[in-house]
């Protein structure tokens, strides 16, 4: 009966871990992003390195495990050692991923000491446009190397004695894209990256090394993977280790008309089903044995953005609504259903830039799309555990188009897990605009406490003064029946007994 939907959710039936990396952040040199974003000295907001205090207290929230940096486009034409020494001794460039002036003032060690002082981890991506293979190796000598060598002593020159141990790092960003300076195709990125890769191993094995993808179904992700996914030991790499460890794919999606919006996030579910099968297909061709850890994907950019309707410089920040957030619990539904497949995602952007948190001269605003962000980041953790809805489905365009009919889109989206503390926790987003859902509830413990996202209205926003998309929380008696309201999403937690 579509009328009245049922949700049973299993918590002694896990599906698969959930790698906390989910819930990664991405600071880019971009727009107000770093610069009057994360660092503004001189403000009053500012410590003595220059950090907005108020962001790292807000951004501390989140619990953030890794953040993705320099870019981005930014990384095309990014040569990090413009970035180390003595500030008054940096240059100023041109700019031409953003065509800004770039100072410089912000580089390598201000962002290891930043991630230091957030509590988290740093994951960079080198410049696949103008850089070359000699500067890569110096950036990652320069951020890990032990050794009596040139850039492991630049960095204690410039007074960081222990090796920053960077994991993360990016085989170049969108390198496909025709807005790159210098635009790769699908062979000649598979064949830099796949050399790269083998030098890059051979001064550090123990990095883990992201493949550029496009969206993930693209020919590009088919033929790049085909390529570079080898046998370690094997005749086209002498490798001792795997060379790629992850593939990344981009996506941000967007609609005026709320439903469309709020359903697109599934365009990425499908594409994670797609990359998936793809990294399969490419170790079976290729004769990779099943003890070789199967790469995972890497969503490194993703979010809901609108370049042509966001304000502010560059298209790039975006006065979020309630129908934004609701798409964001969607996205974020997505990866934990997706946990096997997802070792990573990073929402782009952490500040300023298409992101959750804005800052002004005197403070920072929690955007709608912050809500459903905090709300996972804090309970949506542990093991992905099965979870089935029964209700009607919204059968009206969306976006984009092939979605309709390829991924069902149910007025409720719906995602569950088994955190390490053992509270079972259960995503609900409702889509509709005018009904509440009165909704059976199986699984779900008498007295789980409540968490509702909501607010009036699909335009409601934070970015007119007030705030008009908060959490609410409260406790639900277990009477059998909870109501799911209209352009809500609710989280509810208990102990399974
Ligand atoms: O996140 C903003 C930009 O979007 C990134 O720089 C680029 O990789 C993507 O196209």
């Amino acid at each position: 009966d579509q009328d009245t939907p049922v949700i049973s959710v299993h918590p002694s039936r896990p599906v698969s871990k959930i790698n906390p990396n989910i819930y990664a952040g991405f600071t880019e040199h971009m727009g107000r992003c770093i610069y009057g974003g994360i660092y503004e000295p001189g403000s009053p907001l500012a410590d003595e390195n220059g950090f907005r205090k108020d962001v790292l207290e807000a951004l501390k929230e989140l619990d953030i495990p890794v953040v993705r940096y320099p870019g981005g486009n930014f990384c095309a034409t990014y040569h990090w050692l413009d970035g180390v020494g003595p500030k008054e001794q940096r240059p100023s460039r041109p700019e031409l991923a953003w065509l800004g002036t770039e100072t410089n003032q912000f580089g390598t060690d201000e962002f290891m000491k930043w991630c230091e002082v957030l509590g988290t981890e740093p994951y960079l991506c080198f410049n696949f446009g103008t850089g070359t293979l000699d500067e890569a190796l110096g950036w990652l000598e320069y951020c890990n190397g032990t050794r009596n060598t040139y850039y492991a002593n630049l960095r204690r020159k410039n007074g960081r004695e222990e090796p920053y141990n960077v994991k993360y790092w990016a085989l170049g960003n969108e390198t496909w894209g025709p807005w790159q300076v210098e635009q790769a195709t699908k062979e000649s990125y598979a064949h830099k990256a796949l050399q790269w890769a083998k030098a890059l191993k051979l001064l550090d094995p123990s990095i883990v090394l992201i493949l550029c993808g496009q969206d993930g179904t693209a020919s590009w992700d088919y033929y790049t993977l085909n390529k570079c996914l080898l046998p370690a030991h094997s005749a086209l790499s002498t490798s001792a280790v795997p060379l790629i460890d992850m593939h990344s794919i981009h996506m941000y999606t967007c609609s005026s008309e709320h439903l469309p919006n709020a359903t697109a996030p599934r365009a990425a579910e499908r594409a994670i089903e797609i990359t998936s099968s793809l990294i399969d297909l490419a170790r079976i061709e290729n004769g990779v044995p099943s003890s070789q850890p199967r790469p995972t994907i890497c969503f490194d950019e993703w979010n809901v953005w609108d370049p042509i309707r966001a304000e502010g410089s560059l298209g790039a920040e975006e006065s979020y609504t309630l129908s934004d957030a609701l798409a964001v619990a969607v996205w974020l539904n997505v990866f934990v259903r997706k946990s096997r497949d997802v070792g990573m995602a990073c929402i782009a952007q952490s500040v300023n830039v298409i992101s959750p948190l804005m800052t002004t001269k005197e403070k920072t605003i929690k955007q709608t799309t912050w809500w459903p962000l905090y709300l996972f980041s804090k309970f949506m953790r542990g093991s992905t555990i099965t979870a089935h809805v029964a209700c009607g489905t919204y059968e009206g365009e969306t976006a984009p188009k092939w979605l309709r009919g390829t991924v069902d889109t149910p007025w409720l989206d719906v995602s569950a897990t088994l955190g390490d503390d053992g509270f079972a926790n259960l995503a609900v987003v409702n889509i509709h605009e005018s009904q509440d859902f009165e909704t059976t509830l199986e699984g779900v413990a008498s007295n789980a406490q409540v968490f509702t996202v909501t607010g009036n209205g699909v335009a409601a926003s934070n970015m007119k003064g007030e705030e008009e998309v908060g959490v609410k929380e409260s406790v639900w008696n277990g009477a059998g029946k909870y109501v799911f309201p209209k352009l809500s999403l609710t989280l509810l937690r208990w102990k399974p007994e």
